[in-house]
């Protein structure tokens, strides 16, 4: 054996940038990246979250940096890219944790609604990898994790935004691993089925959608976020080197049935 396994599944000292990490899922893969020694750096709208999160990562003694931000806003993307290059010289890792959710029947689908998902979920995330993309590309090493949803691959009633909003969420992630693979960028995404937040809270607190979702998921349980972070680490190590353009369904067989 030619290779050292703790190695290629490690992330020890890599830059990690993480969108949408003061709170769910993001939050959870910021810890996990932290606590295997990667320099974890948050990205959210939300000040207030960034610094309570910041506060839950210093009582458990580990180091991290956040910066606000509004990925929607190419400006706000900038600024903040600008001052982490300066700060670490270089990014390894870009997470892109940060979404949105709104349902609505179609015919009644507010306007701005439509807008808000879009903007989050496709233009953020496109924004953020350009960004982060270009020093990347200069540096010839770099992952990215983009978040999807098994929504990205089916409909469903009042997901008018959100699930064509995924749907993009896949191809810009193929269409960014075809185009940057020759600078050895890897660019995946992870697709969950439900895993408790508070993007679902509202939704999995109804008895009738909470038993659906449970009769869909073969292994008869929602997503944890420790197998979202679980998930997204494998896919930032070495040991993913050779998978591309992948969109890796974390969701206990719902896609499978
Ligand atoms: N929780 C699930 O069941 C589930 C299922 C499938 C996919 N996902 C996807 O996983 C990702 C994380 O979801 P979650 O459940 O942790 O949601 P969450 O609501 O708990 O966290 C989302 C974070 O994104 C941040 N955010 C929102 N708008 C932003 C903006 N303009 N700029 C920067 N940050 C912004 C929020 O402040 C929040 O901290 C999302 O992309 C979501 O679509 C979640």
């Amino acid at each position: 054996m030619n290779y050292n396994l703790s190695e290629m599944f490690g992330v020890k000292d890599e830059v990690t940038v993480i969108t949408g990490s003061a709170n769910g899922i993001g939050k959870e893969v910021a810890l996990s990246m932290a606590s295997l020694g990667a320099k974890v750096i948050l990205i959210d709208i939300s000040n207030d979250n960034l610094n309570i999160t910041v506060n839950e990562f210093m009582k458990l003694g580990l180091t991290v940096d956040s910066y606000e931000t509004d990925i929607t806003k190419k400006d706000s993307v900038v600024a903040t890219v600008n001052q982490i290059i300066e700060k670490y010289n270089k990014v390894d890792i870009l997470i892109n944790c940060a979404g949105v959710c709104y349902l609505e029947d179609a015919v009644d689908f507010d306007e701005k609604k439509w807008d808000w998902v879009m903007d989050v979920n496709v233009k953020g995330t496109m924004l953020t990898c350009q960004a982060f993309g270009k020093h990347m590309i200069k540096q010839q090493k770099g992952k990215i994790v983009n978040f999807s949803s098994v929504r990205g691959l089916q409909g469903r009633a009042k997901y008018l935004a959100y699930a064509p909003s995924k749907g993009a969420i896949n191809m810009l992630t193929k269409s960014l691993a075809t185009e940057w693979a020759k600078y050895n960028i890897n660019v995946n995404a992870i697709a969950p089925a439900f895993t408790l937040t508070d993007l679902n809270k509202n939704m999995l607190k109804d008895d009738e959608t909470y038993n659906w979702v449970i009769s869909r998921i073969p292994t008869g349980s929602l997503g944890e976020l420790k197998y979202m972070a679980g998930a997204t680490v494998f896919l930032c190590s070495k040991a993913a080197e050779f998978i591309n353009g992948h969109i890796l369904y974390v969701d206990g067989g719902w896609t499978a049935s």
